[in-house]
């Protein structure tokens, strides 16, 4: 029986977990929380840290692992090219993951290979903001400030506002955010999000599906929905297939999947990031089988095994996502769960927080409530689905 190493156990990682064991395979789960709920389904666990990369590899090698994958969170891709070396398995090698993990690496492969991007600057000091703020506005841009190296929108802020306090308020709250405390400022892309749903075999890049994305907006820009297929045209649909496939092989992401995040501008497609494993949110573990047939999970198993995934698309249907979203304070009752599962073509509505949860400004995807998911003939028809079930389910909080 083959063995497969799934780097994290949380809930982002168990449909990996789950549907390893649906193939048949071995299943060594690894998360720094004992309690994670994806041990219960796995057939060996190891208690460390995801980031702790020579503990992982000692592990890997004491059960020698016929391959290793991680879902959704960008880190762990490290310890996967790791480990995928040192056992000489398909993955991403250690000096592109580190492109794929950081946001300045990765926009210098892309600019090196001409992949389009916005006009960006690192820094690490409050002086060199201030310069490289006033390089990106001398160039007629807004300037966005992110840290290099966190996810889920952690520290990402538009600014709007020039003046000394605001500045220093913002690179105070990215380079918080900031592991390494290295910054990014960078020319505000505008225009509609989109996200490539992408698998990789041997160097050959499929663009499986092209999510429309909906954020909160500036300045935070946290996702709070997603539908399949896009809604742009197909020759703008031809532009972003063409950078993500362009942006995989810059970053040389060969093997495995990628959910490369795009804004369609006036010049066209443009890079916002490339995360080499299958996309969080429930992108890929819902939506794109959804509205595709393709199981991107499966694939990505078996890429990691060294076998061939099916990547043709089944069907043509819609799929969406909608986050659930409350007033600030306590939650004091969550009711109509079930009146917004009855709703015609809902498949999963989840709740994240419980009864005495605070609901916080949403500034990151860790805020959020919950979410709703719907399947349809189109991707219009399944945001109305989602949207309809939203609207059904009530939270009350208690003001703080
Ligand atoms: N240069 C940019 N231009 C326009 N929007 C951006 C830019 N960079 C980031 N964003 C917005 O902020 C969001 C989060 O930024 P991103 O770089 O993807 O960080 P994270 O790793 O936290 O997801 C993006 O999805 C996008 O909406
Ligand atoms: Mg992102």
């Amino acid at each position: 029986m083959k063995k497969i190493m799934i780097l994290g156990a949380s809930s982002l990682q168990l449909p990996g977990i789950v549907k390893a064991k649906e193939m048949g395979l071995h299943v060594i789960a690894v998360d720094m929380n004992k309690e994670a709920i994806g041990f219960r389904y796995a057939d060996e666990g190891y208690v460390i840290s995801t980031t702790d990369i020579s503990n992982v590899v000692k592990a890997a090698k004491k059960s020698k692992v016929d391959g290793v994958l991680t879902l959704a969170t960008d880190m762990p891709v490290r310890t996967v090219a790791a480990v995928a070396e040192e056992l000489s398995l398909p993955a991403i090698s250690i000096d592109n993951s580190l492109k794929a993990t950081n946001k300045a690496f990765m926009r210098e492969a892309l600019n090196s290979y001409g992949v389009p991007c916005p006009y960006f600057i690192k820094v690490n000091n409050e002086g060199d903001f201030f310069q490289a703020v006033k390089e990106v506005t001398d160039k007629g841009y807004r300037c966005i400030v992110k840290p290099v190296d966190n996810s889920g929108s952690r520290g990402v802020n538009l600014l709007s506002r020039y003046d000394e306090v605001s500045l220093k308020e913002a690179f105070k709250y990215s380079k918080k955010n900031s592991r390494s405390g290295e910054v990014i400022v960078e020319e505000y892309m505008e225009g509609p999000e989109v996200c490539v749903e992408t698998l990789s075999v041997d160097g050959i890049c499929f663009p499986i599906q092209i999510t429309d994305k909906l954020t909160t907006g500036a300045p935070y820009f946290v996702e709070m929905g997603h539908s399949q297929p896009s809604k742009l045209s197909i020759d703008e649909q031809a532009d972003i297939k063409r950078v993500a496939i362009a942006a995989n092989m810059a970053i040389g992401n060969f093997n495995g999947s990628s959910c490369t995040e795009i804004k369609v501008t006036k010049e066209g497609a443009k890079v916002v990031e490339l995360g080499a494993r299958l996309a969080g949110d429930y992108m890929t573990t819902d939506l794109v089988p959804l509205s595709t047939g393709v199981n991107m999970v499966e694939s990505v198993i078996k890429i990691a095994l060294g076998e061939k995934p099916d990547c043709a698309i089944k069907f043509n249907k819609g799929s969406a996502i909608r986050f659930l979203e409350a007033d600030e304070g306590i939650i004091r009752s969550i009711s109509g769960i079930k009146e917004a599962q009855a709703v015609s073509g809902v498949k999963r509505v989840g709740i994240d927080k419980k009864i005495g949860d605070e609901v916080v400004q949403i500034k990151s995807s860790l805020d959020r409530i919950g979410y709703v998911i719907a399947q349809a003939d189109t991707s219009h028809e399944a945001t109305k689905i989602c949207e309809e079930a939203v609207s059904k389910i009530k939270i009350t909080v208690e003001k703080i």
